[in-house]
Parts: structure tokens; sequence; C-alpha cells
């Protein structure tokens, strides 16, 4: 029996991980890689790491605009789904990779199963929000990382096709996380920033304020760039902080390893929100929403607004000093894999 997975992006990269492992035990496993992120550190290294077999196929689709990606992508999962004829297709989050590999296997009739299922931003100018709608809407089975999540689906009359099954991300943190040593940056204080969405970079200004705020910190400020990021940057006049370390984007444990001896996060980031949590870092989000709620309420992340002209006071002020409950669960791979059996089962 087949079962085909579908990822494209990074974050993707990670979900896939614990799950591979599992889903392999039982069923015959065919990765397809859309080539969304192509480079060395935004891919190939988080197969290493991670220890995730090398897909059977990649498509090699890279960059371009939402619709011409999309439907490239769209285009060439379908024939890798009649190809394979799988029993059921498994796709990850929010990216346009899972936008086309959902489709596609609507399209043909072929169930498919959401992971990191009811996250909501409720802002549908993000080209993500509409992602993760349409992937939630066409799945045959969803897989809630938390009550929040369950509760958005319930709201959208998904509830009888969710589970609450915990974060995925808990399962791939647990596995790297033996293997994590320090960094050139450790024993130093520093803060760790990520910077990726098109509504924060695409405008230099955004990146000037942010830049001007950082340089008043009395640390460092540590920055692994996202080649979206990076490109706009290089094609500006910007004068970078003195205290501004621009690195190229690093393999998960190399990261994982930033962020367990920083002193606080900043990001735009969606997984990274939850990473700061469990690795108990004060976050500092950069958006006006996240789909994270609970890490908010529980008081350790924050959302700021990247041109707020006091942000470099507000950044150093924010010390969090509140209980971190378990929010997201543990051995969520093994709890998925064993609701996709019985969905394969249903359907055979
Ligand atoms: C995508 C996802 C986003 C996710 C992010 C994580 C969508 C709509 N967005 O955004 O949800 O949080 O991945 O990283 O799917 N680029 C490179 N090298 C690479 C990959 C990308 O240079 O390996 C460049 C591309 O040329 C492009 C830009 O980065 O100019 C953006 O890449 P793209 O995949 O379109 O979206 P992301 O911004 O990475």
């Amino acid at each position: 029996m087949k079962v085909m997975s579908v990822v494209g992006a990074r974050p993707q990269f990670i979900k896939l991980g614990p799950l591979a492992r599992e889903i392999e035990k039982d069923f015959e496993h065919i990765i397809v890689h859309t080539g969304q992120h192509y480079d060395h550190e935004m891919s190939n290294l988080l197969f290493e790491q991670l220890e995730i077999p090398s897909p059977q196929s990649n498509l090699g689709i890279g960059s371009g605009g939402h619709g011409e990606q999309t439907g490239r992508m769209l285009k060439e999962l379908e024939q890798e789904m009649l190809h394979h004829r799988p029993a059921l297709v498994i796709t990850f989050g929010d990216t346009n990779s899972t936008l086309a590999a959902c489709l596609a296997a609507s399209k043909i009739e072929i169930p498919s199963v959401h992971v990191e299922a009811g996250l909501r931003s409720f802002n549908r100018s993000m080209p993500e929000e509409i992602n993760r709608i349409i992937a939630d809407h066409t799945a045959e089975l969803l897989f809630a990382p938390t009550s929040e999540a369950f509760k958005h689906l319930q709201r959208e009359g998904l509830e009888d096709k969710t589970i609450v099954t915990g974060d995925i991300m808990v399962d791939s943190l647990k596995f790297i996380q033996r293997k994590v040593k320090s960094n050139e940056y450790t024993g130093k204080p520093y803060y760790l920033l990520t910077l990726h969405r098109p509504y924060n970079v695409d405008d230099i200004s955004n990146i000037k304020s942010l830049f001007s705020q950082l340089s008043q910190l009395d640390e460092e400020i540590v920055f692994p760039i996202h080649p979206r990021t990076r490109k706009i940057i290089d094609e500006s006049d910007l004068i970078l902080p003195k205290n501004l370390k621009i690195i190229s984007p690093q393999g998960y444990l190399e990261f994982q390893s930033l962020v367990k001896y920083s002193l606080k996060i900043i990001t735009d980031s969606g997984g990274l929100q939850k990473e700061a949590y469990i690795a108990g870092k004060p976050c500092i989000t950069l958006r006006p929403e996240t789909e994270w709620v609970e890490t908010v309420v529980s008081g350790w992340n924050t959302l700021m607004d990247i041109n707020d002209e006091y942000l470099s006071e507000k950044i150093a002020e924010f010390n969090p000093v509140n209980s971190r409950p378990d929010l997201y669960g543990n051995n969520v791979a093994y709890k998925m894999k064993n609701e996709i059996k019985n969905l394969i089962d249903r359907f055979n």
C-alpha cells in the first residue's frame, strides 16, 4: 500500500521527518518534493539532519509568482499521483506546495490528510491563510495541533474530520535536540532574528525602521537570513547596524543551537514562535496577528509592529516570568500514523 507525502518548503521538511519514520514502518512511502525551496541550506541539509529518505521525485518548480508556481506544481503533482496511485496523500502546513498537493489529490479523488490543520491568522492578505483554508476544506482527515485549531475547524463545520493530535514539530525537536551543540555565539548574550514575510520585507522602509531600532540594543543580533530578504537588502543602499550579524540560512541542527543559547527571539515566522515557547525563550513576533495564540496567552510571546518607534525599548523590557504548561503534546507522529491506517482501512 502506497502513501504519498508532498513537501516543498523548509518548514515542511521539519514536519515530514518524524512522520516519515512512522509511515515507513507500515507503508511504501513516496516522498515528492516540489522544489519550491532549492538552496542546499533550505532543503537538502534538512533532509540529511532529520534523516529523511531522499524524495523519489523532485519536481524542480523553484520560484515564481503565486499563480505560476502553484499552477506548475498542480500539473506535475497530478502526473505523480496518477503514476503512483497512492492510497492517500499527506500535505503539511500552508505553503503553495500544500495548496497544489491538496487540489491535485482532490481532483483525481485521492483522499488527503492535512497535517497542521485549523490554524487561522484571520488575515486573508497572507497567501498562507488561503492555502490552509483550502487544504482543510479539501482533506478527508485533519490533524489539528491544538484545541484552539480544533475550535476554528469546528466553526467551519469540519469537526467530524478532525483529530487533535498535538504538534508534530515537538517530535522533530526531540529528535534533533540530543544532537545540538554550542555555537560560535554561545557565552555572549545575543538576540536571534528571522524575517521573511512579504508584508514585512518587500517594502525596504520596514527593514530600515527595524534595523534602526535594533541598532539601539546593547547586545548582538544574529540573523540567519532568508533568501527573499537577502535579495531585497542586497538590492538596497541600506547600511547595516554594527551589532547585526547576518549569516546564511542555517540547518535545523545549527538553528536549534542558535535558539538554545539566545537571549530572546525576534521573528515573523510561524513555527519559530512555538520553538521559542518550548525552549523557554521570550519571543517578539513582528506581525499584527498570530496563529499560535496560546503562546501569547501564556505570556511568552508578544506581537509588535515592525515600525513601532519604541520597539528597541519594548524588546529589551519583554521578560516573561509565567510558567509554561505543555501545550503541544508528544509522540504525535505515532498517533498520526495510526489515524492514517484507520482512514486507509475505511477507504479500501
Ligand atoms: C514560503 C511559504 C511560507 C513559509 C516559508 C518558509 C508560500 C506562499 N510561502 O515562503 O509560508 O513560511 O516558505 O521559508 O508558500 N528562494 C531562494 N532559495 C530557496 C528558496 C527560495 O533563493 O531555496 C527565494 C526565491 O527565489 C523567492 C523567495 O526566496 O524569490 C521566496 O521563495 P518562496 O518559496 O516563493 O516563498 P517563501 O518566502 O520562502
